[in-house]
């Protein structure tokens, strides 16, 4: 990535380095930008990628079982001198197994989901990680800040995948939770642009996590047919649902309508569970089945028009934030 140096932006960036933003000084990285982990899209070769651009590359240990979680991290050490962590969605089995690993391995950063951050930051701290927690709602924006945790990610209900069941957007969580919190703030959800992160910033945010835009990169594992779809969605193509379960924004295809008529017949939580069972996240996302299976991605889709390479998306968002000004009124 050294072409960014070139690059017109590099001096205000270099400015903004040199601010010592807190999530910069604590991840030491050169972008405040982290790569969200996601199911089926963030294995080494995403999470390098990113990690080599100066953000913060994160594998998704979500979707994969212990073993290939051990060998993606190994393969991120051989692919990036630069460090990069690891996301881990308590939703999912093995979580004891999964924290071993990546002690064991060596791993400095972990970003925990989906569950108490209670349950595994004071484990990890112990052992000189850092520990960030992604949240909904300021209130437990405010419990990640009890359990200690070193960073607390906010994400809106813009944001693709799991989300929480209030609805509140990016634009009012940040401000909220920067009211209550004093610990780093990273912004999720809704952000693709330079100038989206500009605003998160302006908002109370310290950095942001993206991850549908990273999830149409050529470095992203998901199936090609899905990331030729994320390029096609429009306003409104997705949808938050699931409530009672998980709550998932996912895109309004055959599957998603399969799940809509349960709900029309009485919200049988049990048909819901059969219906999920079926590994329709990596039917859809990893196999590439547009219909038959589930597709998590955010709103902010319907302003991403073409996969790209993660150095590129990199230097947008890089271009991007520089060139986003106030309007004078
Ligand atoms: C395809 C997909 C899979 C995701 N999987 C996970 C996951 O495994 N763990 C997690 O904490 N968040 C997951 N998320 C949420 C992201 O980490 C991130 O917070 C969110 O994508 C940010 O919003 P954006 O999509 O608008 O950028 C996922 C999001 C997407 C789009």
């Amino acid at each position: 990535m050294g072409n960014f140096i070139d690059f017109n932006t590099a001096r205000k960036l270099q400015e903004m380095q040199s601010q010592q933003n807190k999530i910069t000084e604590l991840f030491s990285i050169k972008y405040p930008i982290i790569q969200a982990g996601m199911i089926w899209h963030s294995g080494w070769r995403l999470a390098s990628a990113v990690s080599n651009c100066g953000g913060l590359g994160l594998i998704g240990a979500g979707s994969m079982y212990p073993d290939v979680l051990r060998e993606n991290i190994q393969k991120c050490k051989q692919a990036t001198d630069k460090p990069f962590g690891v996301n881990v969605p308590m939703l999912y089995p093995n979580l004891d197994e999964v924290i071993q690993i990546i002690l064991e391995e060596g791993v400095k950063i972990v970003f925990t989901s989906a569950g108490n951050p209670k349950t595994y930051t004071e484990t990890l701290q112990k052992e000189g990680l850092k520990v960030a927690h992604v949240v909904s709602s300021t209130k437990f924006a405010m419990k990640c800040e009890d359990a200690g945790v070193d960073a607390i990610v906010a994400e809106g209900f813009e944001a693709g995948g799991h989300n929480g069941r209030d609805e509140t957007t990016t634009f009012c969580l940040i401000p909220n939770v920067r009211k209550h919190i004093s610990k780093p703030l990273i912004a999720a959800g809704g952000i693709a642009l330079g100038s989206q992160m500009k605003a998160a910033m302006i908002l109370g945010a310290d950095g942001v996590q993206i991850g549908s835009r990273f999830a149409a990169t050529l470095e992203a594992s998901a199936h090609e047919n899905w990331k030729k779809k994320i390029t096609e969605l429009h306003e409104g193509d997705t949808h938050l649902t699931l409530k009672e379960l998980a709550p998932v924004r996912m895109v309004k295809n055959k599957f998603f309508n399969e799940l809509e008529e349960i709900y029309n017949v009485g919200r049988n939580k049990e048909s819901l569970i059969a219906s999920l069972g079926r590994a329709r996240a990596k039917r859809g996302m990893f196999e590439g089945d547009m219909e038959e299976g589930e597709l998590e991605i955010g709103q902010v889709s319907a302003l991403i028009d073409e996969v790209l390479p993660v150095e590129t998306v990199f230097r947008n968002l890089l271009q991007e934030f520089e060139d986003a000004k106030m309007p004078n009124f």
